[in-house]
């Protein structure tokens, strides 16, 4: 697992709702966690195995701002610190668990796997469509098996949305229309652009935005890896444009995020979010766009898993080939080698 995942990152571990006062268990990169709230509020995140006799955590009971193991009671604090044994006052000084950096963005929850010194000097990605009032949003998760780097694969060459996704947010002009892409080092951002010009307005977008006709139609992503991904896109009637001060009113926008976190080498937690800006109060859309969403990402749960399953079982047996529309996702793989190799060097 060393090798193959970037570990010195923040990475979506679970949404907000998830983590309450009883224990809620996730693997992130590899490492067993236990998440829980103290009696503020404040997210603790352990490593989920007692150094008693390895008995998930997750399994026992939250005491005040403590977690009591379930099977004979060795008890940790906030700092993974044991504060209690059974049948002895003096605690063993190695009986400590490992604490692992948390912060929580509403509506998610971040944590750090990898060098926690590195931690408080790396920003945590910011995600404020999620949570700014002039937007609103509907999400879940998907458990893929899969590893990371085949989402990101898919997430990254938007052209499959015309064939996978065909009859949902997929038009044949998306295939047809030539992407730009860049990476930009400063920001740590790769770019994929694709800007379509007087386009039929798929169902989906007619539906949920109200514009009809023809259409402009933009869809910008930035990725910033390892873990968040946007696509920002943007419905417009055909040729307005946005004005000088960025104003946009005539469009319709929408942030289609993803949080793409390793639980395995082979396997991927996907958490998406569709944000929008138009028909804030509208359930109806909500609903819409949620079980549009739900589908579409299912399309590529099923085509990943299959995908996974293939190079496992064949390994690097066919050599692949690739093309224009792969630019973005051959950035994104020379730039999540970067990041492993000044992890493991
Ligand atoms: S395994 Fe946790 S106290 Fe024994
Ligand atoms: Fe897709």
């Amino acid at each position: 697992m060393a090798d193959s995942v970037v570990k010195n990152a923040w990475y979506v571990a679970a949404w907000s709702s998830d983590v309450t006062r009883e224990p809620f268990a996730r693997t992130i990169c590899g490492e067993p966690l236990v998440f829980f709230r103290d009696l503020e509020g404040s997210i603790i995140t352990l490593a989920d195995r007692c150094v008693h006799r390895r008995y998930p955590l997750c399994l026992g009971k939250v005491k005040g701002d403590a977690i009591e193991c379930g099977y004979h009671g060795f008890t940790y604090d906030r700092t993974g610190t044991c504060i209690s044994v059974p049948g002895q006052d003096n605690i063993p000084r190695t009986a400590r668990v490992r604490a692992y950096p948390t912060v929580e963005q509403v509506p998610w929850i971040w944590v750090w796997i990898g060098d926690e010194d590195l931690a408080a000097s790396t920003p945590v990605p910011q995600h404020p469509w999620l949570s700014d009032p002039k937007w609103t949003w509907i999400g879940e998760m998907a458990r893929i098996d899969c590893r990371y780097g085949l989402l990101m694969d898919n997430l990254m060459d938007l052209s499959h949305e015309t064939y996978l996704h065909a009859g949902y947010i997929g038009t044949p002009e998306v295939a047809q229309t030539p992407i730009e892409s860049s990476v930009d080092p400063e920001a740590g951002l790769v770019r994929v652009n694709r800007h379509m010009e007087s386009v039929e307005c798929p169902p989906f977008y007619e539906k949920s935005t109200g514009i009809s006709g023809r259409i402009d139609r933009w869809q910008d992503i930035e990725y910033a890896p390892p873990c968040l991904y946007v696509l920002h896109s943007r419905i417009a009637p055909e040729g307005v444009l946005p004005e000088e001060d960025g104003s946009d009113h005539q469009a319709a926008h929408m942030k289609i995020l993803y949080a793409v976190t390793p639980e395995t080498e082979n396997s991927t937690w996907d958490f998406y979010a569709v944000a929008r800006d138009f028909a804030l109060d509208d359930e109806g859309v909500s609903q819409f766009l949620l079980d549009m969403q739900n589908v579409v990402v299912q399309q590529d749960v099923d085509a990943l898993n299959v995908l996974e399953k293939v190079i496992e079982g064949e390994g690097d047996k066919m050599r692949e080939l690739s093309i224009k529309i792969d630019s973005g996702g051959l950035a994104v793989r020379q730039m999540l080698r970067k990041l492993r190799e000044a992890q493991n060097s």
